[in-house]
């Protein structure tokens, strides 16, 4: 059985004071059943991974480094992210892949990387709305994930999870539909299947997209669906919490 987890994606947000009495109210809230973890800007990792210290949540960065150390300004190596407490680390959001123009490769080395330093990636794959009306989903999920397949088979998933993301229900206030949502994660988790069954049944595969209180109950009561990454909703502890009551 996998436990249900609902990660916040904070993004950019935030200020030392907003972050601070945001984690507050999620400590001081009810998760009911669900697993938690947040992941703020970098900045503000050891601030919250304190507050977070007498708590069952974890931590998660939202980028981590292809390259072990050196001369990469502006990146943060695996190895920093783990003294600085995280457990996760986002890999390949559609904002890294579109604004900054991470290429699959990239991901995927960025992926091994944290896998290797004993992180758990949380690997956001999904298609842009072009491509979702043209019927490609699948092509793209699969093209994702095999670049990660490639660098570091199938193993690497064991620790890892997965977030379907479409890209057009990021941030747009449209949704996926439960049913649509639950055949794409069925057909990732058939994917890695074909690889090894028992890691297929046991990565946790997130939904993310417009995810709140009021459609979080149905998708996240589809099989395949394992909890959710959460953007705008996840920065206010009394949503986050609403949607982490629903696993
Ligand atoms: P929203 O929940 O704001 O749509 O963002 C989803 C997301 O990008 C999480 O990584």
């Amino acid at each position: 059985m996998r436990a249900g987890l609902i990660a916040g994606n904070w993004k950019m947000n935030g200020s030392l004071q907003s972050v601070t009495e945001l984690v507050e109210g999620i400590k001081a809230g009810d998760a009911g059943k669900a697993e938690l973890a947040v992941c703020p800007p970098a900045v503000f990792l050891m601030k919250v991974g304190g507050m977070l210290a007498d708590t069952d949540i974890a931590l998660g960065a939202q980028n981590v480094c292809n390259r072990d150390a050196g001369a990469f300004t502006g990146e943060i190596s695996a190895a920093m992210l783990k003294e600085s407490g995280c457990r996760y680390a986002i890999v390949g959001h559609s904002e890294r892949r579109s604004l900054y123009l991470e290429s699959d490769q990239l991901v995927a080395a960025r992926f091994e990387m944290a896998v290797k330093n004993g992180l758990a990636p949380i690997l956001c794959v999904g298609e842009t709305l072009y491509e979702h009306e043209q019927g490609v989903t699948e092509a793209v999920v699969a093209k994702q994930i095999d670049a990660v397949l490639d660098a570091t088979g199938i193993a690497g998933f064991a620790q890892a999870v997965i977030a379907y993301e479409p890209v057009w229900a990021i941030g747009t206030g449209l949704v996926a539909s439960p049913e649509k949502a639950q055949a794409v994660h069925a057909f990732i988790r058939g994917k890695l299947a074909a690889s090894d069954s028992g890691i297929a049944q046991q990565v946790r595969i997130l939904y993310g997209g417009s995810m709140n209180a009021s459609n979080a109950a149905d998708l996240l009561s589809q099989a395949d669906i394992d909890g959710g990454l959460i953007g705008g909703a996840s920065l206010k502890a009394d949503d986050f919490l609403a949607i982490a009551q629903s696993v």
